[in-house]
């Protein structure tokens, strides 16, 4: 279950969603458990998350290490922040910032090399959902990118199907329509990993996930966890989703 906070709160917010959030969460056993705030609140989360079962992640990497990179922020330093985990490929990436397939696979790349656990999202928009395409952009989407993975490292990451029709709209799929792109999304590991690599891949949906939601949802076998967005930034209510 993991919590992508985007552009929102400062450290001094970092530090109060803990302090609410981790007693809520103390006995759930049941999953990983991950925030990803901004950046420069990494230090604060990591910081307030000490001892505790809750990961930290960032939401985006470059994928050189160092260099005359204006603005970017490198795996080995997300790293040494404290960090585990790092979101890729997030349609607000690919809709606002130029990210591609090709650039996914680089950020990958990387977070796998710096060490850190990257959750790489996929996802359909709307005119594609109602064109019927949906199948065939998970699939470019995959082999266009973390398809070039060797096993070894495909079997580090996690997947994230978020249809971007469905993130910040409160339009969340039904639980069947999710199931049914994780399923495309299961056979393409399958066809490019094999059937071992299909049982264990994580697979979580992305998208409106709420606390009143989020049972239906994991209900379906196919949906492993999910990705929440505005509903993390609330712990109590990041704390319903991750005990559903
Ligand atoms: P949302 O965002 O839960 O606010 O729809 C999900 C995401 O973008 O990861």
């Amino acid at each position: 279950m993991a919590g992508n906070w985007k552009m929102y709160k400062t450290p001094a917010e970092t530090k109060a969603f803990f302090d609410a959030f981790l007693p809520l969460v103390a006995e759930s056993k049941h999953c990983d458990i991950a925030i990803c705030p901004p950046f420069v609140n990494i230090p604060a989360a990591v910081e307030a998350a000490r001892g505790s079962r809750v990961g930290i992640g960032a939401q985006n990497l470059y994928w050189k290490n160092e260099g005359a990179f204006t603005g970017e922020i490198s795996g080995p330093m997300i790293l040494s922040a404290g960090a585990e985990w790092v979101i890729i490929g997030h349609s607000e990436r690919r809709q606002f910032f130029g990210e591609t397939d090709a650039t996914v696979l680089e950020r990958t790349k990387a977070a796998l090399a710096a060490g850190l656990k990257p959750i790489v999202c996929v996802g359909e928009r709307l005119e594609e959902r109602e064109a019927g395409q949906t199948d065939a952009v998970l699939t470019a989407q995959f082999q266009g990118g973390i398809a070039a993975l060797s096993a070894g490292d495909f079997g580090r990451i996690v997947i994230a199907y978020e249809p971007v029709w469905a993130i910040g709209t409160g339009k969340v799929a039904t639980p069947e329509m999710a199931a049914d792109a994780h399923r495309t999304l299961r056979a393409l590991v399958i066809a490019n990993y094999g059937a071992e690599a299909g049982a264990a891949a994580r697979i979580l949906y992305g998208g409106s996930v709420k606390p009143d939601n989020v049972k239906g949802l994991m209900a379906q076998p196919e949906i492993d966890g999910a990705l929440v967005g505005g509903a993390s930034l609330k712990a109590s209510d990041f704390a319903s989703i991750v005990n559903f």
